[in-house]
């Protein structure tokens, strides 16, 4: 596996379960294949789970980590070709990123969404030049529009607390104080359309997620009766992904609280599981009640970010 972005990249999604399963009783058992290798993995943002997540997968597989921090302590990085470097960013990611690439053997990469620009944010144009110019396999730690590593460990916390064949699955919008990027529900979408659940997405008017994340899946409008019967609500906030109005890209159109996930939401599901990917807004997100009740997955879910990214590193290795 050279690119690990999307669900297919995978291949038989059965299959990569099947290993993150195998991995989760050992995960210590392939230790071998990362003898002498080193990962590379490069933060544009935040992160507290991806950071520690990854690295202990690539502990797990005998790697070397190089953790770098672009906005802390690196040159400041231009982004742009013809730009005439004459402001405060000394160094070109055309030249950063195969200085990069020679200094490790698989690369891990975290770039957020700007919302500058729709059109930049979703052709992936940052992730695409590490993939174009770093020479090395690239994984994404969350790009602009997806967040491949979260959705995996989410569809492995799925799997293990089902109680049904076919669970019922909720993507519900709720409200958050800051845009945040679509990066997340939109991988949930995918990885939820390609797995075997009945997945439905609720969210206010106006914060349609785009066409190629939706696919089959159901929308309702009505988060109560989206919530029905639901074995799995997983609750994430969302800026505007401008689909209908490309101009509202990014915006928040609505802190409506009545989305927050409460006790009488939780009610009328079928003893539901609450997920969410973390960090979470206590009291705008979900209550603090919910979040700490036993139907919670907060915590397993974060932690099998570990298995999610060992099975990852472990493909990226035997493919070298
Ligand atoms: N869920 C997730 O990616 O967490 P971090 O932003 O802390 O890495």
């Amino acid at each position: 596996m050279r690119v690990f972005q999307n669900v297919s990249d995978l291949g038989d999604l059965n299959l990569a379960l099947k290993e993150a399963f195998e991995i989760k009783k050992d995960r210590f058992q392939f230790q071998h294949l990362g003898k002498n290798k080193t990962a590379l993995l490069i933060f544009f943002n935040n992160s507290l789970r991806t950071r520690l997540s990854t690295q202990k997968a690539a502990m797990n597989l005998g790697m070397n980590v190089i953790v770098l921090d672009v906005n802390q302590g690196a040159w400041k990085l231009e982004t742009e070709r013809g730009v005439i470097m004459d402001s405060d960013k000394s160094e070109h990611l055309l030249e950063a990123i195969p200085v990069m690439g020679s200094y490790c053997d698989i690369i891990g990469v975290r770039s957020f969404a700007t919302f500058e620009s729709r059109k930049d944010d979703y052709e992936e144009k940052i992730l695409n030049q590490f993939i174009k110019y770093s020479g090395k396999p690239v994984f994404f730690m969350e790009s602009a529009t997806v967040h491949p590593l979260q959705s995996f460990a989410d569809l492995i916390t799925i799997e293990e607390y089902k109680k049904t064949a076919r669970p019922k699955v909720v993507l519900s919008w709720a409200p958050h104080p800051k845009a945040l990027p679509q990066a997340v529900p939109n991988s949930f979408a995918q990885w939820m359309n390609a797995a075997d659940v009945d997945f439905v997405i609720t969210h206010p008017e106006g914060y349609e997620l785009d066409p190629m994340f939706v696919g089959d899946a159901k929308v309702e409008y009505d988060q109560m009766k989206a919530f029905e019967g639901a074995d799995f609500i997983y609750a994430k906030n969302w800026s505007c992904p401008g689909v209908t109005r490309p101009e509202d890209y990014g915006k928040v159109l609505s802190k409506d609280m009545s989305w927050t996930v409460d006790e009488a939401h939780m009610a009328v599901t079928n003893n539901a599981y609450f997920m969410h990917c973390l960090p979470v807004r206590r009291n705008m997100i979900v209550t603090d009640d919910v979040i700490e009740s036993p139907q919670s997955l907060v915590i397993p879910e974060a932690a099998n970010r570990e298995i999610s990214a060992t099975v990852v590193l472990k493909r990226m290795l035997e493919s070298l």
